[in-house]
C-alpha cells in the first residue's frame, strides 16, 4: 500500500494534479498560514519565509505508517529544494523502513532538489525513485 503524501499552492495545483494521478492514499499537507493568491508575491513571501526558517502554519495529516510499505512525496521545488512545508511536516512525522518515491515539480532543471531529502528522511528508508515534472511533462525520472 501506497501513502502520497503532498503540498501544492499555486493556483495551478500541479503537484496536487500529479498526486492525484498515483493510486493510493492521499494526504494533502494545507497552508494555514497567510494565503496569497498572486504569483509573483508568492515567491516574494515564501521566499522570506524560507529565508527566516520562521515555523510555518499547515495541518499535518496523522498517517498511521505502519499500513503502508511505500511512501511517495510529492511537492513544487522552492528555491531548489525540498519544500519547506514538505521538509517541517517530514521533520514532525518521521517514518521508518519505506519504499520512497519523491517527486518535485518545478519551472525548470532541479535534479538537486533530490538531494536535499538525504538529512529529511530517515536513514532506514529506501529511496526507490526520482521524478521531477514541468507543467504537465515529466522531465526528469531516475531509478535510485
Ligand atoms: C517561493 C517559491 C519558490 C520557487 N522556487 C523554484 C525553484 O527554485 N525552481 C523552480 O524551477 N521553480 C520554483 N518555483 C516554482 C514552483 O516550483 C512551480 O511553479 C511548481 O510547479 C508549483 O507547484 P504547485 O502548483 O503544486 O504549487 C518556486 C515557486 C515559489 C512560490
Amino acid at each position: 500500500m501506497k501513502a502520497i503524501i503532498y503540498f501544492s499552492l499555486s493556483k495551478k495545483k500541479n503537484s496536487k494534479r500529479i498526486a492525484k494521478e498515483i493510486q493510493g492514499d492521499h494526504f494533502e499537507i494545507e497552508n494555514l498560514g497567510k494565503k496569497i493568491k498572486f504569483a509573483p508575491f508568492q515567491m516574494f513571501y515564501y521566499g522570506y519565509l524560507m529565508a527566516t526558517k520562521k515555523p510555518l502554519e499547515f495541518n499535518s495529516p496523522k498517517i498511521d505508517f505502519d499500513k503502508y510499505d511505500e511512501v511517495v512525496l510529492i511537492s513544487p521545488v522552492w528555491g531548489g529544494k525540498v519544500n519547506i512545508f514538505m521538509k517541517q511536516y517530514l521533520d514532525e512525522n518521521i517514518f521508518k523502513n519505506k519504499k520512497v518515491t519523491i517527486i518535485g515539480t518545478c519551472m525548470g532543471n532541479n535534479k538537486k532538489y533530490f538531494e536535499s531529502f538525504d538529512t529529511v528522511i530517515d536513514k532506514s528508508n529506501k529511496v526507490i525513485e526520482h521524478k521531477l515534472y514541468t507543467k504537465r511533462s515529466m522531465i526528469y525520472e531516475k531509478k535510485v
